[in-house]
């Protein structure tokens, strides 16, 4: 171990968006966090800066969550670097290269999306669960939970990014299968599905979205923003739902109300 640490979160895909608020809200509480990112080096130096000014310890480690090397990798780097893990948050995911009607969705895109937003996140998860397991047996750590970044995509029919919605869909179930397997463990697990929220992704509808929250769409009628998000793992990651797990949380401006 490197550094002095309490207790310590991994947040993949935390340069920048809603992952780097997350890690931002939870070094702001004391926590050392571990930012992770693919390839923009530059933008989790600046995570890393915002979260230490923030009040806690900080670290970037580059990993591709799709490749199993990659997320070997980074859990034992967090190791080294920390000597434990209390919480994972995935957060990391990707958006269609292209919206394409469902008709026309191609396997490329769809093994893409599916790898990063779903079978990368699960074996993470099975690969930190394991840790965790082992952790808890030794005393080292007592509260560890999880957190998956879904959407609201995992329930909303969006034809022209059938496989976005596919993999969130899937991240929810996900979700319960982990809540059912760890509990025993004491490692709770939950979902948290945030609506729309002003990041790099929703950049290129910005105006659609304009025109759709001022028309009502969401009975909150505001953009969500990263901390937003991030106040939703806070309360989890403090200990706030201690009888909760396989739990989802809507960070989405009530936009899942169905109406009248
Ligand atoms: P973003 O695009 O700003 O940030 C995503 C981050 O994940 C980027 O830093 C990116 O480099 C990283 N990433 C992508 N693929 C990766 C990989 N293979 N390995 C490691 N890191 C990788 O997006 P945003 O908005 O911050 O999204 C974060 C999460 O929240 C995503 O899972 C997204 O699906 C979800 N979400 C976003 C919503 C929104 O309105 N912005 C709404 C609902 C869910």
């Amino acid at each position: 171990m490197s550094m002095a640490s309490g207790r310590v979160a991994l947040i993949t895909g935390a340069g920048r968006g809603i992952g780097r608020g997350i890690a931002i809200a939870l070094a702001g509480r004391g926590w050392s966090v571990v930012i992770n990112y693919r390839s923009d080096a530059e933008a989790a130096a600046t995570a890393v800066r915002l979260a230490e000014n923030a009040g806690g310890q900080a670290v970037a480690i580059q990993a591709d969550v799709a490749s199993a090397a990659d997320r070997e990798r980074l859990l034992t780097e967090t190791l080294r670097q920390f000597g434990r893990i209390d919480l994972l948050v995935n957060n990391a995911g990707i958006a269609p290269r292209q919206r394409v009607d469902i008709l026309e969705t191609d396997e490329a895109s769809y093994d893409e999306v599916m790898t990063v937003n779903l079978k990368g996140p699960f074996f993470l998860t099975q690969l930190v669960a394991r840790t965790m397991i082992a952790l808890l047996e030794a005393g080292v750590i007592t509260q560890p939970r999880i957190i998956n970044i879904s959407s609201i995509s995992s329930y909303v029919s969006s034809t022209n990014r059938a496989e976005y919605c596919l993999s969130k869909a899937g991240m929810a179930m996900m979700t319960a299968l982990y809540a059912d397997r760890l509990a025993a463990y004491g490692i709770h697990v939950y979902e948290i599905r945030p609506g729309i929220i002003e990041t790099d992704m929703t950049g290129p509808v910005r105006e659609k979205y304009d025109r759709l929250i001022a028309g009502g769409l969401t009975p909150i009628r505001r953009w969500g923003q990263p901390e937003d998000v991030a106040r939703a793992v806070l309360a989890i990651a403090e200990g706030y739902l201690p009888f909760s797990t396989g739990e989802v949380i809507n960070v989405d401006g009530g936009f899942h109300l169905r109406r009248l």
